[in-house]
């Protein structure tokens, strides 16, 4: 069946940022990129088959959910859970010889338990709360969980982490810093009970890119391996403080075809709500995508690109349909190829552009392209 809709990855994009994020942390630290919420919009399996050929070295989620899928597709690289994992759904997490994070109880004596009864090692990685107050022991009970962990025998603590509350959305890094500051006074404590910590980590791609001390023996990057800046700020600061270059190659696009053209008199309304009056006699190309499929209902002023031109959104973004101006684009015909997101001729689609028309950030935009579009690795 012809796709209506579909997503273009770029795997060369893809790999090079891993290469370039092996430079950045060198050969000795983990790199562990995060392909949750479907690899950012990417496709979880085969991003994170993409990542582990190009040298990464383990894979983050989210989920039980995402962690189970790609153990089914064969991926037997160590897997790091970051998100909640339900009490009922602890046990699998030995099946399938899972890392996670944990900062409660409850979820120490379930797990402790249950690798009790079944001989296994359950590896785990604590995580400390340093300012950003979500997940997270706080420093005055650190001590009592730590040594709540050591009274299970086959639990074993692999690694301390925390994650930066204020590191991309900001040139003023002094939170972050006190984090830092923080995080390595907690993990002193809990090696002065005298027990060895493999793994501290700390960096999503933000701190990776600006602070080498954050990296410690791992990093977990998400936004930056797909080839986006975490923000304009980031990009800033890396630019004024390393004395590097590097390039960060996106690796997405989002295509649509035309449905539908058609010729509009002056002074009609275009869609939903009446929000658009024509204010010349406008040819129009009806596209099968809305919001169902990711395309933001409150954009009002984006464009779409047809033949390498610009084709700006007529009316509302309905649930399935937009509707664009292409009456400067004669040549424009039924099925042709459309770019919602991405590069056509000259002209580019960024997702930092598309996010400020969604007001949002290009972390929600590739996030919330829906899963059941295909995904075509080029
Ligand atoms: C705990 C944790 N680590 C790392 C990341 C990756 O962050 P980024 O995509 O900004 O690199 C995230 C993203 O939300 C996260 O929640």
């Amino acid at each position: 069946m012809e796709n209506l809709v579909w997503v273009e990855i770029s795997k060369d994009a893809l790999k090079a940022n891993i290469k370039t994020f092996r430079n950045l942390v060198g050969e000795s630290t983990i790199l562990a990129p995060c392909v949750k919420a479907n690899a950012y919009g990417h496709g979880l399996i085969e991003t994170s088959k993409i990542f582990l050929e190009s040298g990464s070295d383990w894979l983050c989620v989210n989920s039980l959910y995402e962690a189970r899928t790609l153990r089914e597709a064969g991926i037997t690289a160590p897997i790091y859970v970051l998100g909640y994992i339900a009490l009922s759904d602890l046990e699998e997490v030995l099946n399938l010889d899972l890392r996670i994070v944990v900062y409660n109880k409850e979820t120490v004596y379930r797990l402790g338990e249950i690798a009790d009864r079944s001989g296994k090692k359950a590896k785990i990685h604590i995580k400390i709360e340093t300012g950003n107050n979500r997940q997270g022991v706080i420093k005055d009970e650190i001590v009592d969980f730590v040594q709540y962990i050591l009274s299970f025998k086959n639990l074993e603590i692999e690694g301390l982490s925390t994650h930066f509350a204020n590191i991309e959305d900001t040139k003023d890094h002094s939170y972050a810093e006190n984090q830092l500051k923080k995080f390595n006074e907690i993990a002193a404590m809990v090696e002065n009970l005298g027990i060895k910590i493999p793994l501290k980590h700390s960096a999503n791609s933000a701190a990776t890119l600006l602070f080498p001390e954050t990296h410690f023996e791992m990093v977990r990057p998400g936004i930056a391996t797909y080839g986006m800046w975490p923000s304009d700020e980031t990009f800033l600061s890396f630019s004024s403080e390393r004395k590097m270059k590097i390039s960060l190659a996106p690796a997405i696009s989002w295509k649509t075809k035309i449905a539908q053209i058609k010729v509009i008199p002056n002074g009609e309304f275009i869609g939903y709500g009446c929000t658009y009056k024509t204010t010349r006699e406008t040819k129009i190309a009806i596209l099968p995508v809305g919001y169902y499929d990711g395309y933001d209902r409150g954009i009002s002023n984006s464009h779409v690109l047809i033949h390498g031109k610009r084709a700006a959104l007529r009316g509302r973004v309905c649930m399935n349909i937009i509707m664009v101006d292409v009456t400067d684009i004669p040549e424009a015909r039924l099925e042709e190829e459309v770019v919602l997101l991405g590069n056509d001729g000259d002209e580019v689609i960024s997702a930092e552009q598309f996010a400020k028309w969604a007001s949002t950030i290009n972390y929600e935009i590739t996030t919330r392209i829906n899963d059941r579009i295909p995904r075509i690795y080029v």
